[in-house]
């Protein structure tokens, strides 16, 4: 209800909107309507009372409130989505879910996490409401060879979604990391599970800095790290973020690999240079040349040997 009534005010934003066509639209009572607006302004939503003209939604609140998520995306959407206040990691949460059979485009989004994690073992440092932490869980159509198509189709999501809402120009360093510069913005994860019937599906967790400030992070990350808030000067919205995430993910998953590479190729900052990749077998040094059909990075060493890697992390 909450949902339905934030669309209606939202979808009128520049003007009031009556409380008779409140009430109509939701079919409710006056008493029904004033609690539901009393539950907006305790969300810190801002409004204007006007006593003939109505209602008119002045200011959104900085926190997450799904019901606003769902106000603003079609109605016809279904993917399920879980906001948690606090979890170890979202990767975690939807690990559990997964297993019992979470459908494909669940997704969790936490204010804060205590164990959050990145590649290779390394912790993600997720202070409570500077970044955006979520999981999506991917139950694809391609077999599991494939499934750093995910990490590859995720990076040019977000970059596409950071990219709507500012004017910043991001590059991607293979294989996951957003860039601004030489500063990263944002990381992702990718991990693989089965349910109790053996089936295999993804996890793809996405780590984004937003109102941080160089005294946020770590002290050995503050020359490396930097925030939408640094870049931009704005404070971006959870909210917003989430809301054009889902829709560019939407589009990107139904775009044929071969799109979503050249786009992907098309940003990536490491591509024909010769980069360090510490993979879980250890580091190989090489020029990276090409993107694989099942998202992996085509390496090039010295001795002229071609090696064909899924996962890893680069130094630069
Ligand atoms: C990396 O760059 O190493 C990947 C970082 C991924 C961090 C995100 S935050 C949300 C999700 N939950 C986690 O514990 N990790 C991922």
């Amino acid at each position: 209800m909450e949902s339905h009534l934030l669309r209606l005010l939202l979808q009128n934003r520049s003007d009031f909107i009556s409380r008779a066509q409140l009430q109509r639209e939701l079919s409710i009572h006056e008493q029904a309507l004033d609690s539901l607006l009393q539950m907006l302004i305790s969300w810190e939503y801002r409004m204007e009372f006007h006593p003939t003209l109505g209602i008119r939604l002045l200011e959104l609140p900085l926190s997450l409130h799904l019901d606003e998520v769902f106000a603003q995306l079609p109605p016809q959407f279904s993917w399920r989505i879980f906001h948690l206040k606090e979890t170890s990691s979202t990767m975690d949460f939807l690990k559990r879910e997964g297993i019992q059979g979470a459908p494909h485009g669940s997704i969790v989004i936490a204010n804060q996490q205590t164990a959050g994690r990145g590649r290779l073992g390394r912790s993600w440092t997720s202070s409570p409401e500077l970044g955006l932490y979520l999981s999506i869980l991917l139950r694809p159509d391609f077999g599991v060879e494939s499934y750093s198509r995910l990490t590859i189709l995720t990076a040019v999501a977000t970059l596409q979604t950071i990219e709507y809402l500012t004017s910043l120009h991001l590059q991607i360093k293979w294989p996951n990391d957003l860039m601004i510069g030489k500063r990263k913005l944002a990381g992702i994860l990718t991990e693989v599970h089965r349910d109790h019937f053996g089936k295999p599906f993804a996890i793809v967790g996405l780590g984004l800095n937003l109102l941080h400030q160089t005294s946020d992070f770590p002290s050995e990350l503050q020359s490396k790290a930097s925030s939408l808030l640094m870049e931009s000067g704005k404070s971006i919205r959870r909210t917003d973020l989430l809301v054009h995430w889902i829709q560019f993910y939407q589009k990107a998953l139904l775009m044929p690999f071969d799109e979503i590479s050249d786009l992907w190729k098309s940003r990536c900052l490491n591509l024909g240079e010769l980069i360090q990749v510490h993979t879980e077998q250890g580091p190989l040094a090489g020029t990276a040349l090409d993107l694989e059909s099942n998202g992996s990075l085509i390496l090039r060493t010295d001795s002229g040997k071609i090696h064909s890697i899924l996962s890893g992390i680069v130094e630069i």
